[in-house]
């Protein structure tokens, strides 16, 4: 007996990796040459929720040609199948047609019938499970000794046989559909990470849509303000360029840098809410005039301030035309508490500015520009203007400021600083 069970176990050991139903398949082949059995069947009870049934994952019928493997018999007292799923006792019937009254289960003729198949004598055993459940069930049928020989009942020893390797077959069988509900999960949760990696991935492509429209918007906005303003040319693109190159000597965070080489644009967006007269006006501005004039920056940060993703646009806007020293506007801010990316807009626009022909002055060439942003004239004082450190970058790297003058200054600007 010792040597059967071994028997058993090597060939469940030879394919660790086999299915349900091809474990099932050879473990119906072996009952059978054990047992002599012309045919058989194994099930498996499957459950959901409070459900259960046996669910056929081997037939086999050496007589007539198997229809098929796949068909289901309830759980319950009433057929031969679940009375053993049940009860866990080996049932052992002589002639299928004639089972006596007193037994609770009956034969169900339906297949015989359907198939010309005379089913006699059953040997019908339960398959034990992990935790001392009921795992399957293998119902064997029509014991013939030879092809030609009549049909005899099982008998004791079949049954003694088969007791000891029933719970290493149930449990080898529940092992088996454990590991294929387990892959079949696993290729759900490969099929959901690929869906989920493709939505992130239209996701991320609609984000950079997105992301491009808005800075499209931004420069179409920025142009708008610049047309206003009477204004051409590539002011804008260079007080973005020499704005970003600073930001980048200055040592800021490259999400920054990218944010002020797009931004910066906007700082005087506000010029279109400024009285069209006072904007346009060719002479020297009166006092009035000159307050409307410099509400361009609150007007601009009124624009832009109505959306956080603009809030470096709407602090630039505002404080570009503060000083160093407080002497500035709007707020008349010093110091460091002059947002930085406003210090740094600062700079660029007066180096445009002073490079860029104006009614009142001709352009400035590159070194006349410099010598008045380090050293002053009547207008500017740069130690009182700019913030000192940026001043010092912008005497070191000067040359890149010329370098984006010469690459963007195709068009002349007129009439831009207030
Ligand atoms: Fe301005």
């Amino acid at each position: 007996m010792v040597d059967l069970v071994q028997q058993f176990l090597d060939f469940i050991d030879e394919y660790p990796k086999q299915s349900v139903r091809d474990l099932s398949r050879r473990v119906l082949q072996r009952c059978r040459i054990l047992t002599g059995a012309e045919a058989g069947t194994i099930f498996v009870v499957r459950r959901q929720e409070r459900n259960r049934w046996l669910e056929a994952v081997a037939v086999q019928n050496d007589a007539i040609k198997v229809a098929g493997e796949s068909f289901r018999v309830p759980v319950d007292m009433t057929s031969i199948a679940g009375y053993v799923a049940i009860t866990g006792q080996t049932v052992t019937i002589d002639d299928a047609y004639e089972i006596p009254r007193e037994c609770c289960y009956r034969f169900n003729k339906d297949y015989d019938l359907a198939s010309g198949y005379r089913t006699r004598s059953i040997l019908c055993f339960a398959l034990g499970g992990f935790r001392n459940s009921i795992s399957g069930v293998v119902q064997l049928i029509n014991r013939r000794p030879g092809p030609c020989q009549a049909v005899l009942p099982f008998l004791r020893e079949h049954e003694r046989m088969i007791a000891p390797v029933n719970h290493v077959v149930g449990r080898a069988l529940e092992r088996a559909w454990f590991m294929e509900r387990i892959s079949a999960k696993n290729r759900e949760l490969r099929k959901s990470n690929l869906e989920l990696r493709a939505e992130q991935a239209e996701v991320g492509r609609l984000q950079v849509e997105t992301e491009r429209a808005f800075m499209q918007s931004v420069e179409l906005l920025a142009r708008a303000a610049e047309l206003h303003d009477s204004d051409t040319g590539n002011h804008i693109l260079r007080v973005n360029d020499y704005s970003r190159f600073l930001a980048e000597m200055a040592g800021m965070p490259e999400s920054f840098c990218e944010g002020i080489g797009s931004f910066a644009a906007l700082h005087d967006v506000g010029k279109m809410s400024v009285d069209k007269a006072v904007l346009h006006k060719r002479g020297r501005l009166d006092a009035a005039e000159l307050v409307e004039m410099q509400r361009h920056v609150t007007y601009g940060y009124d624009i832009l301030s109505v959306s956080p993703r603009l809030a470096m646009a709407a602090e630039i806007a505002r404080h570009h035309h503060e000083k160093w020293d407080g002497s500035g506007y709007p707020d008349g801010r010093r110091g460091r508490d002059i947002p930085i990316a406003a210090r740094l807009v600062a700079i660029a626009d007066v180096y445009d500015a002073l490079r860029s022909d104006r009614p009142y002055k001709p352009g400035f060439s590159h070194e006349r520009s410099v010598e008045i942003m380090t050293a002053g004239d009547e207008r500017i004082d740069p130690h009182a203007h700019f913030d000192p450190e940026l001043l010092r970058l912008f005497t070191r790297y000067h040359r890149e400021f010329e370098r984006i003058w010469d690459k963007l200054s195709d068009v002349p600007a007129i009439n831009c600083v207030a």
